[in-house]
């Protein structure tokens, strides 16, 4: 990369989103870093410590609005090179929609779908025109075309999460930007478990690179970590 460039990731204190702050940082990134704790994000704090002026933890629960609309008004006027909305949860055990309450129902698809498109929206006009990109942590669980059975309601969860990013798309596409939903892959964290085939530095390798490759390519884009197209 040729400048030094801003991202913010969010849902970065471990998991997925840590792995991408990590080769975010390897590729010469600055990166702002949110955590719901920050002050129990041991490794973001040390990653901090040994990148001096390059790494930013700011406390933020996806799910607040008054805490997105603040974390929003902080980012004006900042510009942005990439935005990674990567929080999310796994909802009940049972991922059925048949056992699930009310309750474990409104919780997973607030998460999941409604607060990340809120969180995007708040952030997009700091995003940065003509080469910015705005990206999502979905899944391909959330493709309709390749939905085999099982695990219900998180793919439900994350096909309304890409229903809303289309809808999102026709909103910021006249500013230039890219937007990206992203499939990591199944990938070992407390989220995919041990017996996932890919590794976070593999997932979060292929992920930038697919952040930088699609920069100013002012298109709509369902990608895996290996820079392949997923059917919606
Ligand atoms: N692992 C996989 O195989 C896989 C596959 C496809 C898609 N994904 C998606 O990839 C993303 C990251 O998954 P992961 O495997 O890294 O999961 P993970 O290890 O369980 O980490 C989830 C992250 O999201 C954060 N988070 C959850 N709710 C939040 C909220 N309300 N506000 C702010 N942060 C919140 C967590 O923070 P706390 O530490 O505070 O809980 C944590 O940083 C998720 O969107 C997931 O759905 C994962």
């Amino acid at each position: 990369m040729a400048d030094p460039s801003l991202a913010v990731v969010v849902g970065a204190n471990r998991g997925i989103g840590l792995g991408v702050v990590k080769e975010m940082l390897r590729h010469g990134w600055s990166v702002i870093a949110t955590a719901r704790r920050p002050d129990a994000a041991a490794e973001l704090r040390s990653l901090a410590a040994a990148n001096p002026g390059k790494l930013e933890i700011v406390g933020l629960d996806m799910t607040d609005t008054g805490q997105v609309d603040a974390f929003a008004g902080t980012m004006k006027g900042r510009k942005l090179d990439a935005v990674l909305v990567n929080a999310g949860v796994a909802g009940p055990g049972h991922m059925s929609a048949s056992q699930a309450t009310e309750a474990e129902i409104g919780s997973l698809m607030f998460t999941n779908a409604v607060a990340p498109i809120r969180l995007a929206r708040a952030l997009a006009g700091s995003v940065r025109e003509t080469t910015g990109v705005l990206a999502f942590t979905s899944s391909a669980m959330g493709s309709v075309a390749l939905n085999t059975g099982g695990h219900e309601l998180y793919r439900a969860s994350k096909a309304a999460l890409n229903s809303l990013s289309r809808g999102l798309w026709s909103e910021v596409k006249g500013r230039g930007v890219t937007l990206l939903t992203l499939h990591p892959g199944w990938v070992r964290t407390d989220m995919g478990g041990p017996s996932a085939p890919v590794g976070v530095e593999d997932s979060a390798r292929g992920l930038v690179t697919v952040i930088e490759r699609e920069r100013g390519k002012h298109r709509h884009a369902f990608i895996d970590f290996q820079g392949e197209e997923v059917a919606w």
